[in-house]
């Protein structure tokens, strides 16, 4: 979840490690700190917080000057956040960053005690450094070999040793890494944003290979010190999606974006009016044989996936199972060899829905991702993959990933139901003419900014609010309500509507603001019902529906009105509304909007 980065060519290497580190600082960190050969010694700078407190301190101290080194921002697992625990870890020898865990660090900890050494930080990553330390004796490459088949647990590491000032080393396995290539120069770093500026070029890192970057070349071994040969990647977008480009924080440009996002994910999935995912190798008419779908993510990821359980089940009639991946994973699912398995991931690499498609595939079910991230390890193990064309997500909220992983949803749902009976040719190509005008209409949305911004300083001040909704209302509560939390810090909870008298409403006290989300005709009335039981109790009520439906002026203190489109499809209208309902509170409140406290972008630890 950290970010790792690495360079070696003429410029200032210490400005470059910095400005690429802050591109990385969306995946959310507490310490940051690099190494960079000084005059023929490894020099690190290290501090706890955030990266300006590195820069001052290399301001106030002098920043290593050189042309090759490694950085890195740390989200700690294994120790405090602290200066000591801060990466790069070692000595004058060898010096690493690292991002993941060593779950057998103790073990080696102690073998390393036995032998002579002694530690300095809590953290698993020093006994890295220093096994490298203990069997390096002339070869880089051996040493690395020997460590990676002892250390058990994730990792990217990015290497360095004093006796060859001219490279860096990297190896990686279940955390990610790229190696970045340029002219004259090269790189290393966790995602793709960190070296857009510089290059587009990169290596992708299978598990375990070992990265010799030097300025004028890449060399890349296996463990049996072969050379790899490996295609080199583009990547499609440039510097100006990884920027901000006039928004004030990322999260308002991302979710401006989602319009050319569904866009760009739905379109080449349309062939002739009908769904079409053979461009993506799907065989549909397999697809429609599995005995049951599960469809697992975390966070926003699985609430998208609670989208795809109603609708999936709702026109195909295929029985579908939504869960979380880490609850999932330790469950002893009933997955079987005549199941699919869909699995939800922005990033691609978060660790429990990866543990999920590897058991999944251990059972020899079918699985499928739905992913963001080109070349991401979920991307690269599931049988199936659908990528989303949201391009780069920065702010730590996601907005844009989840239009597009619904927008897929929907695709999926219209065509199995179409493939199993369930819906004619007709209603098929009549849901997706209406998928197809869903960006004019998520646009027509983002026009409800200020009426939203009203609402957040309605909301800024409480302690506590509820969301609640039925149905794929309910699923976009969930959603609602995940997004105000992690921005805004005020406590919220999502309720299924009916579910509020069978305890939850004990919390209702006089002020306390409830939205309460009701899209679906069928269930309005019902919703109604709910809203008049939390007003009784004092709630302060801001409804959420369609155009035209007839409510009373007095149902709610709050009406926020969304165009009116085919009611299966009304998450889509209505999540750019919550999600800056959301964002407009935490500006309001002076958070810190694209990188909320405590949480990191990419979840690649349990
Ligand atoms: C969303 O706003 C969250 N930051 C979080 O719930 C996120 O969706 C979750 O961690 C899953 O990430 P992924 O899509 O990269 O797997
Ligand atoms: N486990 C290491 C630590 O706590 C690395 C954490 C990270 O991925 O940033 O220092």
């Amino acid at each position: 979840m950290c970010g790792i980065v690495g360079y070696i060519g003429d410029r200032d290497c210490a400005d470059v490690l910095v400005d690429a580190l802050s591109k990385l600082e969306y995946r959310g960190y507490d310490s940051a700190g690099i190494a960079v050969f000084d005059k023929g010694t490894i020099k690190v700078e290290k501090c706890k917080g955030r990266l300006i407190n590195l820069v001052n301190k290399m301001e106030l101290e002098g920043k290593p000057n050189g042309h090759c080194g490694i950085g890195h921002t740390r989200w700690a697992t294994h120790g405090e956040p602290s200066d000591i625990n801060s990466h790069p870890h070692g000595n004058k020898r060898v010096s690493i960053v690292h991002n993941g865990i060593i779950e057998n660090y103790k073990q080696i900890k102690d073998f390393l005690i036995g032998e002579g050494y002694s530690f300095v930080s809590e953290t698993d990553t020093e006994t890295v450094a220093k096994l490298l330390d203990y069997y390096y004796v002339d070869d880089p490459i051996d040493t690395i070999i020997k460590v990676i088949s002892e250390i058990k647990g994730s990792y990217a590491l990015g290497i360095m040793f004093r006796d060859y000032p001219d490279r860096i080393f990297a190896v990686r396995k279940e955390s990610p890494l790229i190696v970045g290539v340029g002219e004259n120069e090269n790189f290393l770093a966790s995602d793709v944003p960190a070296i857009i500026k510089y290059t587009r070029d990169y290596y992708l890192l299978e598990a375990d290979e070992i990265a010799v970057v030097k300025k004028d070349g890449v060399s890349i071994y296996n463990t049996h010190k072969e050379p790899v040969k490996k295609e080199i990647n583009t990547a499609d977008w440039d510097v100006d999606a990884a920027e901000k480009g006039g928004y004030e924080h990322f999260m308002l440009k991302e979710i401006y974006e989602q319009p050319s996002a569904v866009r760009d994910t739905i379109s080449h999935r349309i062939t002739d009016g009908m769904p079409d995912f053979s461009n993506d190798g799907i065989d549909m008419e397999q697809l429609k044989k599995y005995r049951q779908i599960f469809i697992v993510g975390c966070g926003t990821a699985m609430h998208a996936g609670m989208v795809g359980q109603y609708v999936i089940e709702k026109l195909a009639r295929i029985p579908v199972i939504v869960d979380i991946a880490s609850e999932f994973r330790y469950r002893d699912p009933l997955i079987t060899d005549k199941d699919l398995l869909i699995v939800i991931s922005q990033s691609g690499e978060t660790a429990d829905t990866l543990a999920v498609l590897r058991l999944a595939k251990e059972v020899n079910a079918a699985t499928m991702a739905i992913v963001n991230v080109v070349g991401s390890s979920i991307a690269r193990e599931a049988d199936m993959v659908v990528y989303t064309h949201a391009g780069p997500e920065i702010s730590v909220a996601s907005t844009k990933a989840y239009m597009v992983q619904i927008s897929v949803m929907y695709l999926l749902a219209f065509e199995l139901a179409y493939l199993n009976g369930a819906i004619s040719e007709e209603m098929c190509r009549k849901l997706t003419e209406e998928l197809k005008s869903m960006p004019d209409i998520i646009k027509e949305t983002l026009e409800l900014k200020d009426t939203c911004s009203y609402v957040a300083s309605k909301l800024m001040n409480a302690e506590s609010l509820l969301y609640i909704g039925r149905g794929l209302d309910y699923a976009l509560s969930m959603e609602g309500s995940l997004k105000l939390k992690e921005i805004s810090y005020i406590h919220s909870e999502s309720y299924a509507a009916g579910e509020l008298k069978h305890g939850t409403i004990s919390l209702i006290t006089d002020g306390m603001p409830v939205i309460a989300v009701a899209t679906q005709k069928k269930l309005i009335e019902k919703t109604i019902s709910n809203i008049k039981e939390v007003k009784a109790r004092g709630a302060r009520v801001v409804l959420i529906c369609a155009d035209g439906v007839e409510v009373g002026e007095d149902v709610a203190d709050y009406i926020i009105r969304l165009p009116q489109v085919d009611e299966q499809l009304m998450p889509m209208v209505a999540a750019a509304p919550l999600q800056l309902i959301a964002y407009y509170t935490s500006v309001l409140k002076g958070n810190d909007v694209d990188k909320p406290r405590n949480l990191a972008k990419s979840v690649t630890v349990e």
